[in-house]
């Protein structure tokens, strides 16, 4: 079956999609989503162009190899000056841009370096990491002044935790924040060319930066992500790829996690039942953040190719097709969950689609989650009587979706 074309359904998908990109479609996504769902899980918007909003369509989609992510070479076909801009060089050197066979060799060899053990040894340190926070937000916040929680706290924990993975010292970590925020401009999809310069500068000194980085391990080795990968028996990476790779580490795990805490502590200020339970259930906490991962996934979007024509649960998607698959609007499939609509932390086996599914499932889900998991209970703990202390600001993007701003008072 192709997607359907429903009698007397309020809205063209095309229509739809042009709202979703544009600002009160990124600021109110969810309405859209259902939209597009009256015309089937499987949504063809025009000949080369297929968006996925059901969330069985979603995870086959994303395990079936056959559906491939866009490369080097495909990007020479759209955009053959790609190579001219280090912002999307960078990207597409690693993992995230590779398909069979190579992507499971580079995935492999990443993945020598960033072990389970490495993430679960990281648990002590971002336990520090988010007490030293809680005292700078507390220095910030003393005299109840208002005090933005993403810039002191959100944005700042996910960047000392990857940095503490990767071995970069503390010194360099205010400026790593902000040229990470600078480089992660280019995974939205690059809208204008004032931004791909200023992500491609800070794509170049990032690269510098860590290419000094790999040498003082190749000299100097340590118990870090860098010195294992450098110095790792066998088939190794090449430098430019290693440092493809370490820019995605850095840049996919920096506002995504960001924007899951902000999320976390945006309902959690509201509703003070949570609050409560998260400052005394230990075990609350996994769920809750588990939740906020389904109700708002800070990735609301990723794309694949047909290499060939694919029968996708029972819906034809012809060779050549792009199909965007929407996290963020399989999350709230009502075949797959009951009441999508309602935030829930007592829901049992969630698995949103919010990491992705198959072959490039998130390196990061441990961690993130970890994050998230350790900080809020902390901080409602530490500061008993949080609360908001004006109006946040949304990011004005559609598939990164979180806050820059959320103004607390810490009471
Ligand atoms: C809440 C936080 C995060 C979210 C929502 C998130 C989301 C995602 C998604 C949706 C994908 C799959 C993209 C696709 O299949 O097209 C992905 C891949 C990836 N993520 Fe994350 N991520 C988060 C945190 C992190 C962190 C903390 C790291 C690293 C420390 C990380 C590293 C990666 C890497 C390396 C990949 C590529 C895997 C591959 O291509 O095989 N992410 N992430």
């Amino acid at each position: 079956m192709v997607g359907r074309d429903v009698p007397g359904s309020t809205q063209a998908p095309l229509e739809t999609i042009r709202e979703l990109v544009g600002s009160p479609g990124r600021t109110h996504p969810y309405p859209r989503y259902e939209r597009l769902r009256e015309h089937g899980p499987v949504v063809p918007i025009r000949p080369g162009l297929t968006v996925v909003v059901g969330y069985a369509e979603c995870d086959a989609a994303l395990r079936d190899n056959r559906l491939r992510v866009q490369d080097g070479p495909s990007y020479d076909s759209i955009y053959p000056e790609w190579r001219e801009h280090p912002a999307l060089r960078g990207y597409i050197d690693s993992m995230l841009y590779r398909n069979p066979p190579d992507h499971a060799r580079m995935r492999r060899l990443v993945s020598g370096g960033f072990t389970p053990r490495r993430v679960s040894e990281l648990r002590p340190a971002i336990e520090r990491l988010t007490e030293r926070l809680l005292d700078r937000l507390a220095t910030a916040g003393a005299a109840d002044a208002p005090v933005d929680f993403i810039a002191e706290f959100a944005s700042r924990l996910p960047i000392a935790v990857i940095s503490a993975l990767l071995g970069v010292p503390e010194r360099d970590q205010s400026w790593f924040r902000r040229i990470a925020a600078d480089v992660t401009i280019a995974l939205e999809g690059i809208t204008n060319t004032q931004e791909l310069a200023v992500a491609d500068v800070a794509m170049q000194d990032l690269g510098n930066y860590f290419l000094a980085l790999i040498e003082r391990r190749r000299l100097d080795p340590v118990d870090d992500v860098v010195s294992a990968l450098v110095h790792a028996g066998g088939e190794r990476l090449s430098e430019q790829q290693l440092v493809a790779n370490m820019m995605l580490l850095l840049t996919a795990g920096f506002e995504t996690t960001s924007f899951l805490l902000g999320h976390c502590l945006l309902l959690a200020l509201h509703n003070s039942d949570h609050a409560a339970r998260l400052r005394t259930e230990p075990e609350f906490a996994l769920g809750y953040v588990e939740e906020m991962l389904r109700f708002e996934a800070p990735v609301q979007a990723t794309s694949r190719w047909a290499a060939v024509e694919v029968d996708l649960l029972g819906h034809l998607v012809p060779a050549g097709t792009k199909l965007v698959l929407i996290l963020g609007a399989a999350n709230r499939d009502p075949s797959r969950f009951a009441e999508p609509d309602r935030f829930d932390p007592d829901r049992e086996a969630v698995q949103p689609l919010s990491f992705g599914a198959g072959s490039h499932f998130c390196l990061g889900a441990p961690l993130s989650r970890m994050e998230a998991q350790i900080a809020l209970p902390r901080l409602l703990r530490r500061f008993p009587r949080l609360s908001a202390a004006g109006v946040p600001v949304r990011r004005d993007t559609w598939v990164g979706r979180g806050l820059d701003e959320l103004p607390i008072r810490l009471g």
